[in-house]
């Protein structure tokens, strides 16, 4: 049997243009969008420049606007001294991004002075989306509460912070947050010895308590975002591997088979890849946009047959459920059975002036 499912958005990927083309783009990262299922992404702001003046901002989406074959939004970067600027021209960003502990990317905030100015200076109606774990995500609850913004907690991965997410959202902290979907299905266990640089990932994969801690508080869950993250396999197997794993063309499969274990139902899904995401970011309707998928059928995944530029995948061989036979974006057939039909450039950056961001409504 068909399912009809909403386009899906992926709040969280890494697309790597400009300044590292090589490991993707925003032609070949849409691509992988399409054949997984997503619709909007929304694009990571640690780029080479990063993504945290007017100017890298604009490059940035003029890259979008001339490749994006879906709909999109770019993240401002929070650095050491724009939260003054950012505020005036926020309502053209996704949100603003900020890296609170190390990561890929130069833009990790030590100081929380200037953690403080951001919070100020950026408006309320749209999400200060954070990398904070452990004690940080601990500090950066208190700057939510101390400045009444609401925060979005990028890939929740450890149990200590689940459930310290969960004691906040019961006390009335505005705080929403994602996990990914290999901090759901792979631990610590899973890097191998061989190629170690293969499972470097910031958050680290955890242990099975933290695994599981994550799917016994999925009611805490407001997201899943893939992370897409992708680097080249001659990057990952080198002396100084960078973190991160790709994911956009696995995440759905991932879930649809959770779905035939009876570990998740549908609605579960799209309420975490499509209703929640929305909200939270204040996206506008996709009008005429579906996706037909076939649940039942069983493929392998293999990282040598996707769009993705890096050209691998962390669940290699991983036998998964459901068949992406279409993806309909704005009335037209963006993708058919495996091939990208949506051309460069098709995809609108959905802050663009003129497509309504309604500041009033609730966002968490
Ligand atoms: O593993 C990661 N890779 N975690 C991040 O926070 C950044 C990302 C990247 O950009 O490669
Ligand atoms: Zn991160
Ligand atoms: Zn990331």
């Amino acid at each position: 049997m068909i399912e009809r499912l909403p386009g899906l958005i992926d709040p969280h990927v890494h697309l790597r243009e400009p300044g590292a083309t090589h490991k993707e783009d925003w032609d070949s990262g849409t691509k992988a969008g399409l054949a997984g299922g997503f619709t909007i992404l929304l694009a990571m702001p640690n780029t080479d420049p990063p993504i945290t003046s007017k100017k890298s901002f604009d490059m940035a989406l003029a890259a979008a606007e001339n490749k994006s074959r879906l709909d999109y939004a770019q993240f401002f970067g929070a650095s050491r001294d724009n939260s003054r600027s950012l505020g005036k021209i926020a309502t053209r960003a996704a949100g603003l991004k900020m890296y609170l502990d190390q990561t890929y990317g130069p833009l990790c905030l030590d100081d929380m002075t200037v953690w403080r100015e951001h919070f100020l200076h950026w408006p309320g109606y749209l999400p200060i989306t954070v990398h904070a774990e452990r004690r940080t995500l601990a500090a950066v609850l208190l700057m939510s509460i101390l400045y009444d913004k609401h925060v979005h907690i990028c890939h929740v991965a450890r149990r200590e912070e689940i459930l310290l997410i969960k004691i906040a959202k019961e006390k009335g902290v505005k705080v929403t947050c994602e996990v990914s979907p290999h901090h759901l299905f792979l631990t610590e266990k899973d890097i191998s010895p061989e190629s170690p640089g293969r499972g470097e990932v910031r958050p680290r994969l955890g242990n099975s308590k933290d695994r599981d801690a994550l799917w016994e508080n999925l009611e805490v869950v407001d997201c899943f975002a893939t992370d897409h993250a992708p680097h080249t396999l001659e990057e990952k197997d080198s002396k100084d591997p960078p973190p991160g794993f790709p994911g956009l063309e696995t995440a759905l499969f991932l879930f649809l088979t959770a779905v035939a274990q009876g570990k998740l139902t549908l609605d579960d899904v799209v309420l975490r890849m499509y209703t929640n995401p929305k909200k939270i970011y204040k996206l506008p309707n996709q009008y005429n946009t579906w996706l037909e998928v076939d649940p039942q059928p069983t493929w392998e995944i293999q990282g040598a047959n996707t769009f993705t530029r890096c050209g691998w995948t962390p669940f290699e061989g991983w036998k998964v459920h459901g068949r992406l036979k279409k993806v309909t974006l704005r009335g037209k057939v963006a993708y058919d059975d495996g091939k990208v039909i949506a051309k460069p450039g098709s995809g609108v950056n959905i802050r663009k002036k003129g497509i309504i961001l309604d500041k009033n409504l609730k966002n968490w």
